[in-house]
């Protein structure tokens, strides 16, 4: 017995808490120390206000640790069925290049990294992306693509969006041919209803149909749905004759070998990138994409990756074209995207840059044959074919025989798509082998033989495709693997140093969260494969969804949005259905404060509401007379009111118990955006502050890495009244409540193959350790305001002196005496090895930081050393030492070359200039460009790779 006591006390499940939070209990003395705080307990209750604490322990599972986590993690996946799904609907199974999977999916170089605002250190991934878009232009016969989308129904949806923006004759119907895929379709009907816009379904081809109704958009497949090849030209024409626009949603692979669609005439071709080497992992995370022509450019959705030049004039690339986005632009803004599908783009990108023009064509070619060969033989057994014209799917009649079909086809392994009562699909991919095609033939007692054409001349690709330098040098596995390391090493990501974006929680992404990505039982799964064979997904959902409306305070979560603004339209739109029903569809106000993100006006207008800023006071809280005077005004027609708590401002506002009151009592609802909720968890909840909904970004709080860019997963969970309206899906009846307004994602559970990485992490931290981080959190943001305020004022505090889990310091007094603006500081932080705080949000002329609880005191002194160090830099500047013109700041970032360089003119040195600090000398990195030049990338829009002549140009 004794002994037994003894193991348990050496058993230490809670251990991974100690590993996931930074500073340890000799550090957060220190830190307390100098915060003038009693304990960590004591900095808190000054932080928190009383009024708004919760002091129960979560009713979470008590922690675990890193084996049994991914123990229980096993468990689920084995419940998990993996079969060969042939069922298509825009996912297939594709073989993930090793080197990809282990270089960039599972290397945190890759997924660390933030979204690429500061241009200079994030050259490698830029590169990644314009790859990505070059080769989506290219394939679908475009002038110009975006840098990712969330997957392909929302990428037609938002050309559709496009379309109507664009339109000038008045119509409100779109055309959709049945053909599309049906949740396409849905998430199309999901955009359409807060706009009344009307969905008219038209046969495939009928020319006259679509002359008849006259849309502003036509929404295509192609190849159908079912995997129908047909000219698209004269439909194209027939929309565009009416003063609409050709939205083609187009297969990737397909379109090696098929004319694609921009040479019939599409303005706007999107779809998935998935089977260029993304498992399908029960839907995604995937890179929707979206190509259109250069002449719509500034109405496109999305980033935009384009080159311009670094202050040498040398070509460098960064983010074009910004003033269309949701954080300029709110609700005018082209869409909400922020958080896209980074990661994903670049693994497609260098799928194409591994397999090249030639090789994607090879893989093509031997999908189509393994469909023609089953397509005879298919023939051969009696049945018939819907289509003779296909590229790599069959719907095959089989009459009363279907049934039989499926179950015989299931317990020799395979999936196949029940198209309807008598139809039956199968779509190949480049994972089918020899065997298993022999296998597929056996279903039909025939053996594999002939094979005829299914792709006549006329539809054949005549085009070259993908011709740039990059798709053509990187073919064997030294290559490919030096280039990936090239431009990895050109980032910073986590791997390297803190990322102190304010408002982004840049946390640790911890290993052991991400081992169960790439494990086949979840990664293999279709997002449409039986329910009978997804019960691993289906407990893991329904875990973690108990897990959230636990931390939440919430009844109930939907997990199908795909990020943050996702989850903003979502959780709008179940607010709109619950007034809908309830008989009150005329409230279409949103209040949002002025301090809000953009994605939240963005998403309101997508939502159909009418936005109205409510004003915030000089310390950055809501002015409340303000909300009330808008509550007055508009009465009865107030839907919602939108609110980020902490504010964005990284205070804990008083009287938000009291907004939340005003709101309910005029018949609103409060819609809480969760992006801080890393300063919430186990302190309050949205529920007891008294918000309605709210969505969680799991890409910050719960630990989900943040790709470059994305993915993202933006759960909302709702209190019980709205349970009923939340998100549904047309394939999968179990994604919602039977009365659900209906689907925001193409998949019915989002980016489900990435929800083990929150379920993991709250696991592992338990109910006092998840609790902890958030307190952790608010001591190293405190720490950091401290050791900063004598050089840079601090923006905002709560009543009594403290931040919450960011601050935000204040770089305006800098131009008058030195000429130093924001952008000089975040531009020398690279220097000295560190990512940019977030500039100039939501304060013109700030720095925002947020240290996360990841980070210890060693890491949050060397970022505050080179905070003080450039402060003192800015007092010599400002004494005349060094010119207003010539410093160390205005010429930051300094790359290897210069400072290597014979000549030096400056009036500092090169050691001040590349190594400012001692502790930058043992792990310098070098920013492999000098300031971007972002007026003229966007005067000059480059948004592709450099053709194969700018190099022959360059050698002659
Ligand atoms: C306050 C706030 N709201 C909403 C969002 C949007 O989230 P996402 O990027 O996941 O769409 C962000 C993103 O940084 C944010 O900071």
């Amino acid at each position: 017995m004794s002994a037994l006591s003894d193991l348990a006390a050496l058993e230490r499940p809670d251990s991974f808490v100690a590993r996931h939070i930074g500073p340890d209990e000799t550090q957060i003395a220190a830190m307390l120390k100098v915060v003038g705080a009693p304990s960590l307990d004591g900095l808190i209750a000054e932080t928190i206000p009383e009024s708004i604490r919760t002091n129960a322990v979560l009713a979470l599972p008590a922690a675990e640790d890193e084996a049994a986590v991914l123990a229980r993690l096993r468990g689920l996946a084995s419940r998990n069925v993996v079969k060969k799904s042939l069922i298509g609907l825009g996912y297939h199974g594709t073989v993930i290049p090793p080197v990809i999977q282990r270089n960039v999916l599972e290397n945190p170089g890759w997924y660390t990294a933030y979204t690429p605002y500061q241009a200079e250190i994030s050259q490698g991934r830029l590169e990644a992306i314009l790859n990505f878009q070059t080769m989506i232009a290219s394939l679908a016969g475009m002038e110009i693509a975006n840098a990712s989308l969330l997957d392909e129904a929302t990428a037609a949806a938002e050309g559709v969006a496009m379309a109507f923006a664009m339109h000038k004759a008045g119509s409100k119907v779109i055309a959709i041919a049945k053909d599309v895929h049906p949740q396409t379709r849905a998430v199309i009907a999901t955009r359409a209803w807060p706009h009344s816009w009307k969905i008219v379904d038209v046969v495939p081809g009928d020319i006259a149909g679509i002359e008849a109704v006259k849309p502003f958009a036509l929404v295509l497949n192609y190849p159908g749905s079912t995997g129908a090849v047909r000219d698209l030209t004269a439909e194209i024409a027939a929309v565009k004759s009416a003063g609409g626009m050709a939205v083609t949603c187009a297969d990737l692979l397909s379109l090696t070998l098929l004319t694609p669609p921009g040479e019939m005439g599409a303005d706007i071709v999107v779809g998935s990138a998935q089977r260029f080497g993304v498992p399908m992992g029960f839907g995604g995370p995937h890179a929707g994409f979206f190509a259109t022509k250069n002449a719509f450019k500034r109405s496109m959705p999305g980033r935009l990756v384009g080159v311009s030049v670094d202050a040498a004039g040398r070509p460098a690339m960064r983010l074009a074209l910004q003033t269309r986005e949701q954080h300029i632009r709110r609700e005018k803004a082209t869409s909400n995207i922020c958080t896209a599908q980074v990661l994903l783009a670049v693994m497609a990108g260098f799928y194409a840059v591994w397999h090249g023009p030639e090789g994607l064509k090879a893989i093509a070619r031997r999908v189509n044959l393994q469909a023609r060969l089953l397509a005879e033989l298919v023939r051969k057994a009696g049945f018939s074919l819907r289509h003779d014209t296909f590229f790599d799917m069959l719907a095959i009649e089989a009459g009363a025989k279907a049934d039989a079909l499926m179950q015989a086809a299931e317990a020799a392994g395979f999936n196949l798509r029940r198209i309807d009562e008598t139809g039956i699909g199968i779509a190949l991919d480049e994972t089918v082998t020899r065997s298993e095609l022999e296998t597929l033939a056996e279903l039909f007692d025939g053996k594999l033989a002939e094979a005829q054409l299914s792709i006549p001349k006329a539809f054949e690709r005549q085009s070259e495709f993908c011709m740039e330098e990059v798709f053509r040098a990187h073919h064997s596995e030294h290559l490919m693997l030096r280039y990936l390391k090239r431009l990895e090493d050109k980032d910073v990501a986590l791997n390297r140093s803190m990322i102190p974006l304010g408002s982004c929680t840049m946390k640790l992404n911890a290993a052991v969260e991400m081992a169960a990505v790439t494990w086949p039982e979840f990664a293999d799964i279709h997002p449409f494969a039986p329910k009978h064979q997804t019960q691993g997904f289906k407990l893991l959902i329904d875990e973690l969804a108990a897990l959230l409306c636990e931390v939440t305070g919430f009844a109930a979560v939907s997990l199908q949005p795909n990020s943050g603004a996702q989850g903003e339209y979502a959780g709008l739109l179940t607010i709109r259905a619950f007034h809908e029903a309830r008989g009150e569809g005329m409230r279409n106000i949103c209040l949002i404060p002025a301090s809000a993100h953009g994605t939240n006006p963005a998403s309101a207008a997508m939502a159909g509401y009418k936005v109205v800023v409510v004003a915030c006071d000089k310390l950055g809280n809501v002015d409340v007379a303000d909300l009330h005077k808008k509550i007055e005004e508009h009465g009865e027609r107030l839907a919602a009111l939108m609110i980020t708590y902490p504010s964005t401002h990284g205070v804990y506002e008083t009287a938000i118990r009291d907004i939340c009151q005003a709101v309910h009592a005029a018949g609103g609802q409060v819609y809480m955006d969760g992006a801080n909720m890393n300063a919430q968890v186990g302190l309050t909840s949205p529920a007891n502050i008294g918000a309605d909904v709210c969505h969680l970004n799991l890409h910050k709080t719960f630990c989900i890495p943040h790709g470059g860019g994305g993915p993202g997963v933006g759960p909302i969970g709702v209190a019980a009244h709205l349970a009923s309206h939340l998100p549904t899906h047309p394939l999968r009846p179990d994604a919602g409540p039977a009365t659900g307004f209906g689907a925001v994602s193409a998949a019915p559970f989002g980016s489900a193959l990435i929800l083990p990485i929150p379920y993991a992490y709250i696991r592992l931290m338990g109910p006092e350790g998840i609790t902890r981080a958030t307190k952790a959190a608010i001591l190293n943001a405190n720490y950091i305001s401290k050791r900063l305020e004598a050089a840079y004022p601090i923006l905002y505090r709560g009543e009594r002196g403290r931040v919450a889990h960011e601050c935000i310091v204040d770089c305006r007094g800098f131009a008058a005496n030195a000429g130093v603006q924001v952008e000089d500081i975040a531009k020398r932080l690279a220097d000295y090895g560190f990512h940019a705080p977030t500039m100039s949000w939501p304060v013109a002329g700030t720095l925002m930081i947020e240290p996360t609880e990841s980070e210890d005191k060693g890491e949050l002194d060397r970022f505050c050393d080179a905070m003080l160090s450039i402060a003192g830099e800015i007092a010599l500047i400002a004494s005349g030492t060094w010119s207003k013109d010539d410093n160390p700041l205005k010429n930051a970032p300094h790359i290897a070359a210069e400072v290597m360089a014979e000549e030096w003119t400056h009036a500092y040195s090169r050691q001040v200039a590349a190594f400012p600090l001692s502790y930058v000398a043992a792990q310098k990195y070098w920013p492999p460009v000098k300031r971007v030049d972002n007026v003229y990338g966007d005067r000059n829009l480059v948004c592709s790779c450099a053709p194969l002549d700018a190099y022959l140009e360059d050698v002659a």
